[in-house]
């Protein structure tokens, strides 16, 4: 997809200034940047939720994203897209499973499908052994892995993920994070915005770093430049 000179804004307060990136298939992108620096209003246009005040978001396909597409278009490309939480964003009094499930039932999914395709996005992140498993009983990251879960279900190209890591130990941090690369080596795009200098210099990616309001750097194989 190619951000084309975007600049979003709320109201007539500015978040972000003449953003130009493009961003492959296959690539793997760190969105790094203090809090405030509009990352997570970033991708909420990236995802079709947040129209830019300039600027386009061209698709892969030549679409453009808020131009004259269609209800239909949208909501196909919505689903292409797989988006993790920072908040998870599961429902606490529901199993693993339901959660899963409940994603898909909204969706339309019929149940054989949905029967089918929920053990499967739970084996991907390692808890279909806690299936039936209240969320409420769950620890952050095996919560993460069943958002990450739900966000596959749709077998999505994209997978945008902003802070999904922000509450982790360095250790369950990385783990999480591996699952996001072998998404990756699976041919799907990600996307990760990030406070986390450990993961971000641990897995050497393209780094694109927001500041006053700008991308301030892009650098491939790139390190947490940003001082804390
Ligand atoms: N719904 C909203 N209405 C008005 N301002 C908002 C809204 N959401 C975010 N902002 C503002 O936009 C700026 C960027 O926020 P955000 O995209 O959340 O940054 P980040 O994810 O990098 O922390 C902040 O100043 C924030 O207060
Ligand atoms: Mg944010």
């Amino acid at each position: 997809m190619k951000i084309d000179n975007v600049t979003l804004a709320f109201k007539n307060k500015i978040v972000l200034r003449n953003v130009d990136l493009e961003i492959k298939k296959w690539e793997f992108v760190f969105f790094i940047g203090y809090s405030g620096e509009g990352k997570t209003s970033l991708i909420r246009s990236l995802i079709g939720d947040f129209a830019p005040e300039r600027g386009d978001i061209v698709l892969d396909s030549g679409a453009y994203l808020y131009k004259n597409m269609s209800e239909k278009v949208l909501l196909t490309y919505r689903k292409n897209i797989g988006v993790i939480f920072q908040d998870y964003k599961l429902l606490e009094s529901k199993s693993v499973y339901e959660n899963v499930a409940f994603a898909m039932e909204v969706c339309g999914y019929r149940d054989p499908y949905i029967r089918k395709k929920v053990p499967e996005a739970l084996e991907q992140v390692g808890l279909l052994i806690k299936k039936d498993t209240f969320v409420y009983e769950l620890s952050g990251w095996e919560k993460q892995r069943v958002s990450i879960a739900r966000a596959l279900v749709h077998s999505p190209d994209i997978i945008i993920g902003d802070e999904p890591t922000w509450n982790l130990d360095p250790h369950t941090a990385h783990e999480i994070m591996e699952i996001f690369e072998d998404l990756n080596k699976d041919g799907k795009t990600v996307i990760i915005a990030t406070h986390d200098k450990n993961i971000v210099d641990s897995f050497r990616k393209r780094v694109v770093t927001f500041k006053d309001k700008e991308v301030q750097s892009d650098v491939e194989k790139g390190k947490y430049s940003l001082k804390l």
